[in-house]
């Protein structure tokens, strides 16, 4: 009988210890922000992989597969099967899709900007050229894509006052090149949120040319909805004082902010030492999930103003950061380890969801 009632105490437990275990960090955040990775080209060779994907994110965003030199290889060929796996896969667990990305100046195939003899475009040309592009990629995906990053890094970086890098889009459009991917943007699917987004968004001088930009746009009625912040950012920076002051100043321009490529790198931005290709200290992962604390906490903290928060991968095996700055060094930027495991940081990202 004794034992009889310790089994009968143990079933009806059952089902609340596997919820506990399928609680993912999604369900942590669930009246905060979506909580979103970007996902890369073999995630479905990738079952550890595709387990931690479906228990902790209802977003997902491919790594490369929708960038132009991928998903649109040469002027009249489109490869849409490895964007298709991947939209697939969200539809069949039910999380969102962000499109990324429709214009950028890297990962471009020269083509683009030129006639087969080498000769650039004309404006008119490479708009029409954009125009299909954006409407081709995105009617592929209407109804299917949550919201696209329609312009991707087009601030210059540096101190000086200069807003726009150099690209070929700046030199052969001019500075509308941006108002009319949005507006092609719009017209292609308008129930497709549109986004600027960019990295060092919260640097005081790349958040005062941002500002710039953003409200330029907004002040010509260009279709914008929100801001990514991208957030390669380092267990040593940026503060959480300049990182709070840019969440403010993008949403009081009225849109949503995003935070949408975070990864904290174990390095300093010029340090191109390789400390840490035999084991990584304790001390710099709890160092790393201390950082990790602090950023979700303001996160939460602005969550009325934050609409989604997406890692740049899940696993620090696949990290881009082991190949940038330094080829094949070992770095452990995100929430779970080489081997898939959670690491100090996840378990602060979790605590975090909970004050
Ligand atoms: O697919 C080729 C493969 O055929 C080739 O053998 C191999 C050799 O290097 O390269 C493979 O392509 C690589 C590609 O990732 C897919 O793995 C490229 O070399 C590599 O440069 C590329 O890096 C990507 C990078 O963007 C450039 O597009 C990273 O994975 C990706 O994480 C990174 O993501 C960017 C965001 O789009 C924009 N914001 C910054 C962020 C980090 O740089």
């Amino acid at each position: 009988m004794k034992r009889f009632r310790k089994l009968l105490i143990v079933g009806l437990m059952l089902p609340l210890i596997s919820d506990a275990q399928e609680k993912g960090l999604k369900d942590y955040y669930r009246d905060d922000f979506l909580v979103g990775a970007a996902v890369g080209y073999f995630f479905q060779q990738d079952e550890p992989l595709m387990a931690l994907l479906k228990q902790h994110f209802n977003v997902v965003t491919p790594e490369n597969q929708m960038k132009w030199e991928a998903i649109h290889p040469q002027p009249d060929r489109y490869a849409f099967e490895a964007a298709d796996a991947l939209v697939d896969f969200a539809q069949q667990n039910g999380m969102k899709v962000i499109g990324h990305c429709l214009t950028w100046h890297s990962q471009t195939p020269k083509w683009v900007f030129e006639h087969p003899d080498g000769t650039p475009l004309t404006r008119d040309e490479l708009l029409a050229r954009m125009q299909e592009h954006i409407t081709t990629v995105m009617t592929h995906y209407k109804g299917k894509i949550h919201g696209w990053d329609v312009v991707n890094e087009a601030i210059k970086d540096g101190d000086d006052d200069v807003v726009l890098r150099d690209s070929p889009y700046l030199r052969i459009i001019g500075e509308d090149y941006l108002d009319h991917s949005f507006r092609f943007a719009k017209a292609a699917d308008p129930s497709a949120e549109l986004y600027y987004n960019d990295y060092s968004m919260a640097d005081p001088k790349k958040r005062e040319k941002a500002l710039i930009l953003l409200k330029g746009l907004i002040d010509r009625g260009v279709p914008i909805d929100g801001v990514g912040m991208q957030a390669h950012w380092s267990i040593y920076d940026p503060s959480i004082e300049e990182i709070e002051k840019s969440i403010l100043a993008y949403h009081n321009l009225g849109l949503k902010v995003m935070i949408t490529e975070l990864d904290l790198s174990l390095y300093k931005f010029d340090d191109r030492s390789k400390p840490y290709e035999e084991a990584i200290p304790d001390s710099v992962l709890q160092l790393q999930a201390e950082r990790y604390r602090q950023i979700f906490e303001l996160f939460k903290k602005h969550s009325d103003k934050i609409t989604r928060v997406t890692f740049w991968g899940v696993s620090d095996r696949h990290s881009w950061l082991n190949n940038f700055p330094v080829r094949n060094r070992r770095n452990a930027p995100l929430l779970f380890d080489r081997e898939y495991k959670p690491k100090p940081a996840f378990e602060a990202v979790i605590k975090a969801a909970q004050q």
